[in-house]
């Protein structure tokens, strides 16, 4: 049975490219996007994949668009839940100069949407034989690593890992395996030009590590490369 792989932020970036790498693996990819029109990148793929990749219209720090996808997918198994959607919390999060309102904005969309998501989808979950829920999160939240400056961001990722941790405990029962992961510091317009690794590098070993993710990886944070990350 074709697995099947929802996506969040899927018009761009790392979740552009994860759905291109899981439609090549021969899965089935819900890919979602925001605003009014499918993006012309994720509308190409869907040309030559059939069936195989369906774009959903989604705004996952909106509680009515995440509850109107839940009906739409409603008696769907979902094998994989990849929490990718996330932003910087924008140019101002330093000492001398915040913007309350967009730390606020990036707990909407990194920390609190991967958690109301991964519920409103429990359901599809559960009808899967191997479900995972993954969450792109970040080596800059992480606490066992220092690092000054970009408040919104470090905290909003540090509390998403919080998150997975208990979502990773509290699923295990229902054999969900819950993890965060760090996909590197990648070349996509968040990352800059200046990233280390190429956003297909880094999609390719999410995709490796995910396909191969077993119950003993659950509520363990890792990298792209497979490797274990220190909270
Ligand atoms: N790039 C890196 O170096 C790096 C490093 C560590 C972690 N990460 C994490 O990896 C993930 C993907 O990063 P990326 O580099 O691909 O980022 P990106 O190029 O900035 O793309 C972000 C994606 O998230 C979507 N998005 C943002 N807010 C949303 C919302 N409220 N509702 C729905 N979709 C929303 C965007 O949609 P629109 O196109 O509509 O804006 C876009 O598809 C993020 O969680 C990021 O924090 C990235």
């Amino acid at each position: 049975m074709t697995e099947t792989v929802l996506i969040t932020g899927a018009g761009r970036g790392l979740g552009l490219e994860l759905t291109k790498l899981f439609l090549g693996n021969g899965r089935r990819v819900l890919a979602t996007y925001r605003g009014i029109a499918i993006p012309d990148q994720l509308r190409e793929l869907g040309r030559g994949a059939d069936a195989a990749l369906r774009a959903l219209r989604l705004e996952i720090t909106d509680g009515a668009s995440v509850t109107a996808l839940r009906n739409e997918l409603s008696g769907d198994v979902i094998d994989v839940l990849i929490n990718n959607a996330g932003t910087t919390g924008g140019d101002h999060q330093d000492l001398g100069d915040m913007d309350y309102a967009a730390w606020l904005g990036a707990f909407e969309v990194n920390t609190v949407a991967p958690f109301r998501l991964a519920v409103a989808l429990l359901d599809n979950l559960r009808r899967s034989d191997r479900p995972r829920i993954v969450t792109l999160s970040s080596q800059m939240g992480s606490l066992h690593r220092k690092g000054t400056g970009s408040h919104a961001y470090r905290t909003s990722k540090a509390a998403v890992n919080k998150v997975m941790q208990v979502l990773a405990l509290e699923l295990a029962g229902d054999g969900i395996i819950v993890c965060p992961v760090h996909p590197g510091w990648v070349r996509t317009d968040m990352g800059g030009p200046m990233g280390e690794i190429s956003v297909n590098e880094s999609a390719a070993g999410l995709v490796a590590l995910i396909e191969s993710l077993t119950p003993e990886h659950s509520g363990r944070f890792w990298t792209w490369e497979g490797m274990e990350h220190p909270w």
